[in-house]
C-alpha cells in the first residue's frame, strides 16, 4: 500500500483592519507620496489589504488560521504530530514562530519549525510536510503560511508599500490511502538576492542594513511569469498528468497581471484562476494557502477536484505542488 499525503481541511485568517487603496493614499498623501486606486489597481489587481495592530504577530494570526483549519479537518491540536510554519516576519529571531504556534496551541512534543523562502514558503512547507508523512515520520502535520509584511514596509516608497498585507493560512495535511499531493517541483536561484530582500540583520544589539522591503519590480515580474509556467508544466510532468488536468490554478497572489499571465501560458481560461489578490494584497507565504482557503469555503474548489498550487518570491524561490483536494 503506498502511502499518500492529504489535505483534509483548510483555515484562514485576516486581522479586521481593512485598508483600501484609498484610505492608503490618504496616508500616504500625508507623507507627501503620491499614489492612486487607478495606479495600484490597473497595475496590480489590488483593491485593498489587512494591516495587523503592531501587537499582533505572525503566530498569532497563524494560530487562528490553524484553529480553523483543525476543525474543518474535524481535528483536534493534540492530533498534531509536525508543525511548519511558513513566514519572513516571524515573531522573534529565534525562537521559530512555529514553536511559538504549537505553545499557543497548547500542545507539545511534535517537531516544529519555519522554512523561510519568501512568497515561496508555503509550497516549500507543503513539500516538506508531504515527503515526512510519506517517509512516516509524520501522519498528522499543521502546514501554517502566516505574515506580517506590514512591519517590513517602507512606508516612503511608493512602489512597495502599495502591493503586501498581513494575513495566514494553514492546512491539515494527513496520511491517506488515496493520493492528495500528486507532484512538486522547487527551486531557488541565490544570484538573484538583490531584486527582492529585506537587507537587514541583527549584530551586537543593533540591526544592521535596512530592515525593510526592497524590490526591482520589473526584474521580478520578469523572472516570475517565465519560472512560473516552467514549475507548473514540470510538476504536471512529474505527476504525469497535462495542463487539462488542471480544474483550479492558485499561483502567489502578487500581481493580476502575472497570474493571468501564468494561466495563458498554460492554456487554462481565467475562470480556472483563483483570485484574492485584490482584497488581500501580497500577504507573502499566506498568499495560496489564504487563496486555497477563501475558494473552498466559497465552494469554489470542491473534494476531488485537481489543483496547482504555485509560488514565487525572493531569494529567488520558486515552485508548485499539484494537489487532488
Ligand atoms: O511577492 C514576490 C513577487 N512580487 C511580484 O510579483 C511583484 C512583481 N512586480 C510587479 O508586480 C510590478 O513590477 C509592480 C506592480 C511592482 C510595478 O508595476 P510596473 O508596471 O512594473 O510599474 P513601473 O515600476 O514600471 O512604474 C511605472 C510608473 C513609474 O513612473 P514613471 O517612471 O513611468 O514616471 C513609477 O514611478 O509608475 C510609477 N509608480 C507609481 N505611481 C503611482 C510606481 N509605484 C507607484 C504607485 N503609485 N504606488
Amino acid at each position: 500500500m503506498t502511502l499518500f499525503s492529504r489535505i483534509s481541511g483548510t483555515g484562514s485568517y485576516l486581522p479586521p483592519r481593512r485598508v483600501t487603496n484609498d484610505d492608503l493614499a490618504r496616508e500616504l498623501a500625508e507623507r507627501g507620496i503620491e499614489t492612486s486606486d487607478q495606479w495600484i489597481v490597473e497595475r496590480t489587481g489590488i483593491r485593498a489589504r489587512h494591516f495587523a495592530e503592531p501587537d499582533v504577530t505572525s503566530s498569532d494570526l497563524g494560530l487562528e488560521a490553524s484553529k480553523r483549519a483543525l476543525e474543518a479537518a474535524g481535528r483536534k491540536a493534540e492530533d498534531i504530530d509536525l508543525i511548519i510554519v511558513a513566514t519572513s516576519t516571524p515573531d522573534m529571531v529565534f525562537p521559530s514562530s512555529a514553536a511559538i504556534l504549537q505553545r499557543k496551541l497548547g500542545i507539545a512534543g511534535c517537531p516544529a519549525f519555519d522554512i523561510q523562502a519568501v512568497c515561496s514558503g508555503f509550497v516549500y512547507a507543503l513539500t516538506v510536510a508531504d515527503a515526512m508523512i510519506k517517509t512516516g515520520s509524520a501522519r498528522c502535520a499543521l502546514v501554517v503560511g502566516a505574515e506580517v509584511f506590514s512591519r517590513i514596509l517602507d512606508f516612503s516608497d511608493r512602489t512597495t508599500c502599495v502591493l503586501f498585507g498581513d494575513g495566514a493560512g494553514a492546512v491539515v495535511l494527513e496520511a491517506s490511502e488515496t493520493p492528495g499531493i500528486l507532484a512538486s517541483d522547487l527551486h531557488a536561484d541565490g544570484k538573484y538576492v538583490d531584486i527582492l530582500s529585506v537587507p537587514g540583520h541583527v549584530s551586537g544589539g543593533k540591526v544592521l542594513g535596512t530592515p525593510l522591503l526592497h524590490m526591482d519590480g520589473q526584474a521580478v515580474f520578469k523572472l516570475a511569469v517565465r519560472v512560473l509556467e516552467d514549475a507548473a508544466r514540470a510538476a504536471l510532468a512529474k505527476a504525469g498528468k497535462t495542463e487539462a488536468d488542471i480544474d483550479w490554478l492558485i499561483p502567489h497572489q502578487a500581481n493580476l497581471r502575472i497570474m493571468e499571465g501564468t494561466a495563458k501560458k498554460l492554456k487554462l481560461p481565467l475562470e480556472k484562476l483563483v483570485v484574492t489578490v485584490h482584497d488581500h494584497g501580497n500577504t507573502s507565504a499566506a498568499s495560496i494557502p489564504l487563496a486555497l482557503d477563501d475558494a473552498v469555503r466559497s465552494g469554489k474548489i470542491k473534494k476531488g477536484e485537481t489543483v496547482m498550487l504555485e509560488g514565487v518570491g525572493g531569494g529567488f524561490t520558486w515552485g508548485a505542488v499539484l494537489l487532488t483536494l
